[in-house]
């Protein structure tokens, strides 16, 4: 089976259908406009200098948002953005997108094309002891080997008001069950596809680091997934388990297990004849 992450255009591609297919970044945003304002206020207060950054940023439309709302709370700081995004594609995304956000023109973007894990050595290179007041990293610690190494290590970065935002699955959502149900056979190298907030929760908990919690709901329409030979079925298939092709290079009993498991009525949600996938999330704002 071969991996999603490997392959810049078709994650995109994906990453795309999904955001069309679902209600996340409409969530992630109501979260963002409704819970972050304050708290953004409060974190630079008087600082004429801030620094914020975004690991797996993707096409950037929810770390954009954020550093508009920061921009209105601080309008005199100079706000200086890093970016960590290993896809070229992503980045060209996200860059077009800026170019159309006035708002944003004084921001000091700094883009770094590569891994969360690759950025650590960039930044001993640096020997920088600039320190960070908000980080992003949302939807992404799926694609890292060791998840509680990279929340330790941006955690290490931070300004001692500063805070970083995890958002994932929850485990109790059908999605976070899903692959942790068939962690091992979905597993892929260099990555944790199953992590959910409960593993970072666990990890905080026992450093005794302190962190906020916000739960909201995301569905994605999976209804195409039980016509058979449907392509938009088999990309969601795709999207789904990371897998490329899925439909068609899986174990058919695993195919057969995954298409049961989406069916099953405790997972999803039937809503005027569309099925309704429970990816339900949770942010963490955790401190420094
Ligand atoms: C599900 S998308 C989330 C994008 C964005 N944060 C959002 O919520 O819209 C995951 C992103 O993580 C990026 N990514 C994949 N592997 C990564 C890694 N090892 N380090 C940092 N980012 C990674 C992907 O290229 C992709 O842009």
């Amino acid at each position: 089976m071969e991996r999603h992450l490997n392959d810049d255009s078709a994650y995109l591609q994906s990453f795309e259908l999904f955001l069309e297919n679902s209600t996340e970044h409409q969530s992630v945003k109501n979260f963002v406009h409704t819970t972050l304002p304050d708290i953004l206020a409060r974190i630079g207060a008087g600082e004429s200098n801030l620094n914020v950054m975004g690991v797996g940023s993707g096409s950037g439309e929810i770390d954009l948002e954020i550093l508009k709302l920061l921009r209105e709370k601080h309008p005199d700081a100079k706000v200086e953005n890093e970016v960590v995004e290993p896809s070229n594609d992503m980045l060209n995304k996200y860059r077009a997108l800026l170019s159309k956000t006035p708002a944003l023109e004084d921001v000091t973007f700094t883009w770094n094309k590569m891994t969360a894990t690759e950025f650590e050595d960039e930044w001993k290179k640096r020997n920088s002891d600039k320190k960070m007041h908000f980080i992003s990293l949302i939807q992404m610690l799926y694609y890292v080997k060791d998840p509680e190494a990279t929340v330790s290590f941006y955690r290490s970065l931070l300004h001692k008001n500063g805070k970083i935002l995890v958002i994932l699955v929850t485990r109790e959502s059908a999605w976070g069950r899903l692959m942790n149900v068939y962690k091992d056979q979905l597993a892929q190298e260099g990555a944790t596809l199953h992590v959910t907030t409960t593993d970072v929760k666990s990890y905080l908990d026992s450093k005794k680091v302190p962190y906020q919690s916000y739960k909201f709901k995301s569905l994605l329409d999976i209804t195409e997934c039980f016509t058979p030979e449907d392509k938009k079925g088999e990309e969601i298939l795709d999207l789904l388990t990371e897998v490329i092709d899925f439909s068609k290079t899986a174990p058919p009993e695993l195919k057969d297990e995954v298409v049961e498991f989406l069916k099953n009525p405790i997972n999803n949600l039937e809503v005027n004849g569309k099925i309704l996938f429970d990816c339900s999330m949770e942010a963490l704002l955790i401190d420094a």
